[in-house]
């Protein structure tokens, strides 16, 4: 760009400069007017995409609710644990609403991007889960295939997401970036005392139980909306 400022007046080297930056700016930042809709898609994609994504989101949600209720059974009632479920969700920061008619108001890309903040946010709690379960000898060998089947499954639903509304990555990486939704519950997992360690399942199996719902009320009202039907 210098070379050509070099030939050119001064004005219309300005210009070029405004330019440059403009087109960049919508490059680095997904901004509305730079670009088609998100879901600007055809209709039979769309479809498409809302068949696969609602089976999905409904496999992850009953998987997490009967692991979260088998383990419950099984470790957690008539045990005394501390627990301290509603306060230690490491996504409460995100503040996504749980209410139908909340959900009614917002256009499909908030709620696109809703879905995959939590799902996204599961990653790594996931991961150590998986890791730390297969090292855990006192669990019954179902929490750990379970919970590979959850994180499979939510896999797959980024990854299908992701192919459709790929410019929605951006927005969703800062959002959590900004919500410092980070799970900290390393530490306890790992922790040598059993009750930390089974305090600490507890309440990731019953955050995700909880995320998963939302997840998945988030995909079935889009899958709705997707075939003109709310
Ligand atoms: C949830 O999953 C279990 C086990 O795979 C299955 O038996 C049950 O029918 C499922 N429930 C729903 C509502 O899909
Ligand atoms: C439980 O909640 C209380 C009050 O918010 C907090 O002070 C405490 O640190 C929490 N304990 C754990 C283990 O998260
Ligand atoms: C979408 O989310 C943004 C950021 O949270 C908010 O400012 C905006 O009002 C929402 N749009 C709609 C239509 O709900
Ligand atoms: C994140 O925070 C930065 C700096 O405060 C702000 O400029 C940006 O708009 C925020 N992004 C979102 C998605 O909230």
């Amino acid at each position: 760009m210098g070379y050509m400022c070099l030939f050119q007046s001064h004005w219309s080297c300005i210009l070029l400069l405004l330019v440059m930056s403009n087109l960049l700016l919508c490059q680095g930042n997904p901004c509305q007017s730079c670009g088609p809709d998100v879901f600007a898609t055809s209709l039979r994609s769309l479809t498409d995409l809302f068949i696969d994504a609602v089976r999905l989101s409904h496999d992850f949600h009953n998987f997490s609710l009967i692991t979260f209720n088998k383990f419950d059974e099984k470790y957690a009632q008539g045990k005394l644990y501390y627990i301290n479920v509603t306060k230690s969700c490491h996504t409460n920061s995100l503040h996504f609403p749980e209410e139908r008619d909340k959900v009614y108001q917002e256009n499909n890309e908030n709620i696109t991007k809703w879905a995959l903040v939590l799902l996204y946010s599961w990653n790594n709690p996931l991961y150590h889960l998986v890791t730390e379960l297969k090292s855990m000898k006192e669990l019954l060998e179902d929490f750990l295939s379970s919970t590979m089947k959850i994180e499979s499954m939510s896999e797959k639903l980024q990854a299908l997401i992701e192919s459709h509304f790929s410019k929605i990555v951006l927005p969703v990486l800062n959002t959590m970036h900004n919500a410092s939704s980070t799970w900290s519950g390393l530490p306890s997992l790992t922790s040598s005392d059993e009750d930390r360690r089974h305090s600490e399942l507890y309440n990731l199996f019953y955050c995700l139980h909880r995320d998963s719902h939302k997840v998945d009320m988030y995909i079935k009202f889009l899958g709705c909306r997707a075939r003109k039907m709310c």
